[in-house]
């Protein structure tokens, strides 16, 4: 039911999707953005610059796929979908063009233990997914599984998709993520990095469990 979408809700979708925009992390009618409401989502329209997007034109799709509302759902409403069923404290889903994760993605590498502040997505390293078309229950899968126990991932010759407990967060995840893959690329100029060993990330894993827990 469309009916359960607050105008708020379709309100700070827009102005997410704006900041984007104005962080020049999405350009054009790159990305798309999503948050869960119920079973079912609410996410940007196909196809609009942010700038042109209204709070009317942000699409609910429901439990079953099915889109309420005057505009096209993004093309990726079923990678949206697919996140929030395979990973329960999700809130909200960001996906991305962003500069620097773009062109590591475009690489179709991995991104490794190479700064300690990688576990801040939830391991010792960032996987980038496989090439699909975009829009494709194909591309949905294969990020889903590049996600596992993470936060953020790469999707080849793409961007990168980030998820958070809401959309603050997700937010907050994708700065931190993109600040990530412009340290990574910088620090590729100069050679291989010095990796971090399992222990050396462990201890950090370890370390980030109460790390911020007396806010
Ligand atoms: P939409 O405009 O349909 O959201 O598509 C943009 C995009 O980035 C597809 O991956």
């Amino acid at each position: 039911m469309a009916l359960e979408v607050s105008d708020e809700g379709r309100a700070a979708l827009l102005a997410a999707a704006r900041l984007l925009a104005e962080l020049g992390l999405n350009t054009g009618t790159a990305g798309n953005l999503s948050v869960r409401i119920g079973d079912g989502l609410l996410i940007t329209p196909s196809a609009v610059l942010p700038g042109r997007m209204q709070p009317a034109d942000m699409v609910y799709v429901d439990g079953d796929g099915h889109a309420h509302g005057a505009r096209e759902p993004s093309s990726e409403w079923q990678l949206h979908r697919d996140l929030y069923r395979a990973r329960p404290e999700a809130g909200a889903v960001i996906h991305v063009h962003s500069p620097f994760a773009t062109a590591l993605a475009c690489q179709r590498r991995d991104i490794p233990a190479f700064h300690y502040t990688i576990a801040r997505f939830g391991g010792d390293s960032i996987r980038c997914s496989e090439y699909h078309t975009f829009g494709s229950a194909e591309l949905s899968a294969t990020v889903v599984a590049a996600m596992a126990d993470r936060t953020a991932c790469l999707m080849a010759n793409h961007g990168a998709t980030v998820i958070g407990r809401d959309l603050d967060h997700a937010l907050q995840v994708l700065r931190e993520f993109e600040a990530l893959c412009e340290l990574y690329w910088r620090t590729l100029q100069l050679g291989p990095p010095v990796l971090l060993t399992v222990e050396e990330m462990a201890a950090v894993v370890e370390r980030y469990r109460s790390y911020g827990a007396r806010r």
